[in-house]
């Protein structure tokens, strides 16, 4: 009897990721993110949380190309990239307040993605 009902309770939950994945609505994909141990997922989930509520277009650019597209950043070259110098962490006036600045472990993801890039 436990048996059956942990396969019920497994198979929810499963059934219930299924559904989030397989959604293409932006809002889910903001939710749920990237996975955050590749550079790119880090640096997403970072802009997801500080930038996206403002900037919800950004939130389809699930790839480094379409970042690259964007020209947001330069590829290996954070300093010259528009993003980094929008920050106020760098004399720009991103996000607005009352946000506070980037921390310097969000700075530091969005860093080593964009000087990491292929
Ligand atoms: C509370 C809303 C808000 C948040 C949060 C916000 N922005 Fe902005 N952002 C704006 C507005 C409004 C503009 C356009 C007016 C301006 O340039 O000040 C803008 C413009 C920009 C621009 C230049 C225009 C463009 O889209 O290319 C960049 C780059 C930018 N933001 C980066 C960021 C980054 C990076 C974050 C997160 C760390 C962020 N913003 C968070 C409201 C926001």
């Amino acid at each position: 009897m436990r048996n059956i009902f942990l396969v019920i309770v497994l198979f929810g939950l499963f059934g219930c990721g299924q559904d989030f994945n397989s959604s293409s609505s932006d809002q889910v994909q903001y939710g749920a993110g990237l996975d955050a141990s590749t550079p790119l997922g880090a640096a997403y989930n970072v802009l997801k949380d500080r930038c996206f509520q403002c900037h919800s277009a950004w939130g389809n650019y699930t790839t480094n190309q379409a970042w690259i597209d964007s020209r947001l950043i330069v590829a290996r070259d954070w300093n010259n990239s528009i993003l980094r110098n929008s920050l106020k962490n760098f004399g720009g006036d991103m996000p607005p307040s009352p946000h506070s600045a980037l921390s310097t472990d969000e700075v530091n993801k969005l860093q080593v993605w964009v000087n990491g890039l292929p």
